[in-house]
């Protein structure tokens, strides 16, 4: 069997915290599962590029690229930004180079936490595009003018399909795990072009899945039951701004972004970070909940052990999964969902939780 090599990435505000306290989950996984992880750590941060002017290179992400994953805390911090006036962010740049095209931001309401809404049950995963849609002109030439300004939102058919097989295959794997089979598309084909394209190739896929269930809402409506009905949703698939969005919507259906893991993905490469920023209003207090990033480890895991068809970290991610369920259920929470323990705490209680296996290959 195989090890595996992982690029750490922790960067600014609270994400070196809750990488950290990921590793540490990580490693006692490493010894109950018997498989390894072999880091390299970089040095990417807005704060770095604050003090020398260092930004990543084309080397670096080929570097990065070799290895089987990339664990990411978060990158970015408001005041630092590039000449352009946009902020410093690798995640972007990634999502870019690479290319991944799908944000994977599976949400679910864990017992012993008090969601906003009546519902106890929300358990859906919200697929963003990643690769084209609202940001396509990322790299557009561009004018600076204090008088007009645009972007401009393209879907291309390649994209969209790649895009919605990949939410089809996520609802079949998902229903093995008892979850409905559907998906859902959230778009704007009544006023937007690009999305009269989006929805059709999204009907061409269904059409080859007759075993799952879809449905299409337009985005407007769509975020409406999201709050009013999210038990409605499976899998939601969107374009890359509306995803950017309603993933967020979902995360605070569940407690807030401290809870919502999240893997950028492609055919053959993985990101895998919380669905949050580096949060440079709690950076450096230890009160960061650490659960998003050591969900986004599991799912590092689950996507690593489903492309090796390695069983190890198959285990590994679904004993992480039942580590959070079991912590949150007795009531070890930081100060975002209500409670009073700090990352390490938190951390500490996933990690005396996990489920005493021992598989060795
Ligand atoms: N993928 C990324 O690296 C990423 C994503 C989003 C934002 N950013 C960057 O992060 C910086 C801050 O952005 P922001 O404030 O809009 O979003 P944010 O996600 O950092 O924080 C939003 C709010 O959620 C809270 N929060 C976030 N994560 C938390 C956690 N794990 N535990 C407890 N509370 C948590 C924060 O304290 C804050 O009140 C910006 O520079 C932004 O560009 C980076």
């Amino acid at each position: 069997m195989r090890d595996y090599a992982i690029a750490a990435i922790p960067g600014d505000g609270i994400g070196p915290e809750v990488v950290e306290a990921a590793r540490a989950v990580l490693e006692e996984c490493q010894r109950r599962y018997g498989f390894t992880l072999n880091y390299t750590d970089y040095d990417f941060s807005a704060e770095l590029y604050r003090r020398t002017g260092r930004k990543v290179t084309e080397a670096d992400m080929d570097e990065i690229g070799a290895h089987d994953a990339v664990l990411f805390g978060a990158m970015g911090l408001p005041e630092v930004r590039g000449p352009e006036g946009l902020e410093l962010g690798a995640q972007v740049e990634m999502r870019a180079y690479f290319p991944l095209f799908a944000s994977l931001r599976p949400v679910r309401l864990f017992d012993g936490v008090d969601g906003p809404l009546k519902t106890d049950h929300v358990d859906m995963l919200v697929i963003r595009e990643t690769s084209e849609g609202m940001f396509a002109g990322l790299a557009d030439h561009h004018e600076p003018s204090d008088e007009e300004a645009s972007d401009r939102m393209t879907i291309t058919r390649a994209g969209a399909r790649r895009l919605i097989e990949v939410a089809f295959d996520q609802a079949r794997t998902r229903r093995r795990r008892g979850t409905p089979g559907h998906v859902t598309l959230l778009h704007k084909s009544n006023a937007l072009r690009s999305n009269v394209l989006l929805e059709k190739v999204f009907d061409e896929v269904a059409a080859e899945h007759p075993d799952l269930g879809s449905a299409k809402h337009y985005i407007d409506a769509g975020a409406m039951y999201m709050v009013l009905d999210p038990g409605r949703y499976d899998v939601v698939v969107t374009e890359n701004i509306f995803g950017d969005i309603v993933s967020e919507v979902a995360a605070g259906l569940v407690g807030g972004l401290g809870v919502a893991p999240s893997a950028d993905v492609s055919l053959d490469r993985g990101v895998f970070q919380p669905s949050h920023g580096s949060a440079p209003d709690i950076a450096g207090q230890g009160v960061a909940n650490p659960t998003a990033m050591i969900l986004s480890a599991a799912m590092m895991l689950d996507w690593l052990g489903g492309r090796h068809d390695d069983e190890r970290c198959l285990r590994a991610a679904e004993g992480i999964q039942r580590a959070v369920e079991a912590t949150l259920a007795a009531g070890v929470r930081g100060p975002d969902l209500g409670g009073t323990a700090g990352t390490a705490e938190v951390a500490e209680a996933i990690r005396a939780s996990l489920p005493q296996v021992e598989v060795r290959a």
